[in-house]
């Protein structure tokens, strides 16, 4: 069985022995089983503004608290609509009577957002991508409050959690779908950080159906080594937003196609890596809103990183419509505030 100790070849011998001692010491019988990083300790900025020390290797003790989490009994949806866009109306899975006295129209396409780690309804993706997706088309939106599972001060956990709470929503849509006749390409799902790998999860769960799926800022700590992140098969279309890349968000490509704004990781008019990380969801709405955000095709996510891009082939990044059929990595540059495109 694994200590979950990793000793370098060439240590000396007193030095292992105290590690080891110092382990058992620690953390008694709580073994690790799963390494998500190289890269044991990370700093994670939270989004109370507070860095958190976290530890992205999976132990036994995160496992029992994960398996207290029940996202088919917490998770909760509220549907916005034109109707109602400010004062959410409840859909519970499994309760169809439900469905008929709110404002879901199932001819109408399905925006479903996922927030991020210590975060609910009222993230500030929501407010934000809320608004703008109504303004700029009439559609159901469904914001999904997985904090039961994100809510946890416990990274590795919250990580795990991601995974069945993207279980859980893709029943959730399965059941909706039979429900009221909607269809997968009826959908777009977005998630910021966690959310965005959980977007990913949900998409992957129905099959690759689903129309567009779109990351923002993708969780970086714990998705290395994890078999359960984005990518591009997890939808008809997968876009990503790179904008703190190498701290809070993924660096390298996770979808059909990868945007890197301003190198992807230091965003003008931010001083924090928690401004840089929220970035994307505000570049989404303003693409929502009025469009721009015209992208520069790169060969490779390092030479976005470094705006080396001269390929032909622009594109727009975000979007109400999906970009299906196409592939690539992209750069562009914003401005510090809103309006952030330069066309
Ligand atoms: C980023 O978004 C989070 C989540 O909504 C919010 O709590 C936080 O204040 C935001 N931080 C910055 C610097 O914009």
């Amino acid at each position: 069985m694994s200590s979950g100790v990793s000793l370098e070849n060439n240590m000396p011998i007193n030095v292992c022995l105290n590690i080891i001692i110092f382990y058992y010491l620690a953390f008694p019988g709580d073994p690790v089983i799963q390494k998500l990083d190289e890269q044991r300790y990370h700093y994670i900025q939270g989004p109370d503004g507070v860095s958190h020390l976290v530890d992205v290797w999976v132990k036994v003790s995160d496992i029992s608290e994960a398996a207290r989490y029940n996202p088919d009994r917490q998770n909760v949806y509220h549907l916005f609509t034109r109707d109602n866009p400010t004062v959410s109306q409840p859909i519970l899975m499994g309760n169809e009577g439900l469905i008929g006295l709110t404002n879901y129209n199932a001819r109408r396409r399905t925006i479903v957002l996922l927030h991020g780690w210590l975060e609910s309804v009222t993230a500030d993706m929501n407010t934000v991508l809320v608004p703008a997706f109504l303004a700029a088309e009439d559609l159901n939106v469904i914001v999904v409050d997985w904090s039961g599972g994100a809510g946890t001060i416990n990274y590795a956990a919250a990580v795990a959690n991601t995974v069945t709470s993207g279980q859980s929503v893709a029943r959730f849509i399965s059941w909706l779908n039979t429900a009221t006749g909607a269809v997968p390409t009826q959908y777009h799902i977005l998630g910021h950080s966690l959310g965005a790998h959980q977007a990913g999860i949900i998409g992957r769960n129905l099959g690759g159906s689903i129309a567009y799926v779109t990351g923002l800022d993708a969780a970086f700590p714990g998705w290395v080594n994890n078999g359960n992140r984005l990518r591009p098969s997890d939808a008809v279309y997968t876009e990503v937003i790179h904008t703190n890349a190498g701290v809070l968000g993924y660096v390298a490509t996770l979808g059909d196609v990868d945007f890197y704004p301003n190198g992807g990781s230091d965003m003008p008019g931010c001083n924090s890596n928690e401004c840089d990380h929220n970035r994307s969801f505000h570049y989404m709405g303003e693409s929502l809103r009025t469009g721009g955000f015209t992208g520069r095709r790169c060969a490779t996510y390092l030479g976005a990183m470094t705006g080396n891009c001269f390929l032909l082939g622009n594109l727009r990044m975000g979007g109400l419509v999906p970009k299906t059929g196409s592939t690539g990595i992209f750069w562009l540059q914003t401005n510090a505030s809103p309006p952030f495109s330069r066309g």
